[in-house]
């Protein structure tokens, strides 16, 4: 199996956390992207190379020796339009830039539902959901082997190793955890899904058979 080493950018997130710690259990090499030193101990007790840096800023020192990269920051529901332009569109798209510039092997990015449909969404969600868009859309086009995750509404419930699939025609959205969304993306690294957007929601389909659906095709 060829090396591999992660970028886990937004490693101090709630999700981004319960990534870290996943990574951690299948001992797979990884670099967490701190923006606060305060945090380092946490992320070095996991056995995680830190990097400190603010995705406001040019952050490509952060990729040297990468092969994946798991996106997992997000603007915070109270800071407004100004972050979510900063942290939900551009820091994704610099990051698929510097990706590729690296020849990373995947890109994993936590999206959301709602970028399926910004306009359809209640006018406070309408800003961020663009920005999810825009984003993915040039993640796409940028040409880095990609998985994007779009989840309904995030809970910090135990993750039930289920859900459900969602895609711009779901109305229905229940609440899928976070830890759900953690194992997601490490599943994605695992079976090396490529070039797919993957819609969801909390449902009763078992994770792992969904997620298998999704495995890259080797020849
Ligand atoms: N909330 C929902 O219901 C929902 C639904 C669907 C999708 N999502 C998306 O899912 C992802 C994970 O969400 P979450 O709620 O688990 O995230 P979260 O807890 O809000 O964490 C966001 C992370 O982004 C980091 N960050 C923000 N600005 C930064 C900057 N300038 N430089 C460096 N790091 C920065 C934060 O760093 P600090 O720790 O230093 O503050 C934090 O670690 C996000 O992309 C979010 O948009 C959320």
């Amino acid at each position: 199996m060829k090396t591999m080493k992660v970028l886990l950018i937004g490693a101090h997130g709630r999700t981004g956390r319960l990534i870290a710690q996943g990574l951690h259990d299948h001992a797979a090499p990884f670099r967490a992207l701190l923006r606060k030193s305060a945090h380092k101990s946490e992320f070095a007790a996991l056995g995680a190379e830190i990097v400190l840096g603010d995705l406001d800023q040019d952050f490509s020192h952060v990729f040297d020796d990468i092969t994946h990269v798991i996106y997992a920051a997000g603007s915070s529901e109270s800071e407004g339009v100004h972050e979510e332009r900063a942290i939900d569109r551009d820091a994704v798209m610099r990051t698929a830039d510097y990706a590729k510039r690296r020849r990373v092997r995947q890109l994993v990015v936590v999206s959301a539902l709602t970028a399926f449909h910004p306009e359809r969404n209640p006018l406070s969600l309408r800003h961020y959901s663009r920005m999810k868009r825009e984003a993915d859309a040039y993640v796409m086009r940028r040409g880095v082997p990609y998985a994007i995750l779009r989840p309904g509404p995030l809970s910090d419930e135990p993750a039930r190793g289920t859900i459900a699939l969602a895609d711009e025609t779901t109305v229905d959205m229940p609440d899928v955890s976070r830890e759900d969304v953690a194992r997601i993306a490490l599943r994605c690294v695992a079976l090396g899904v490529r070039d797919r957007v993957i819609g969801f929601v909390g449902g009763n389909e078992p994770l792992d058979a969904v997620l298998d659906t999704y495995a890259a095709v080797t020849a």
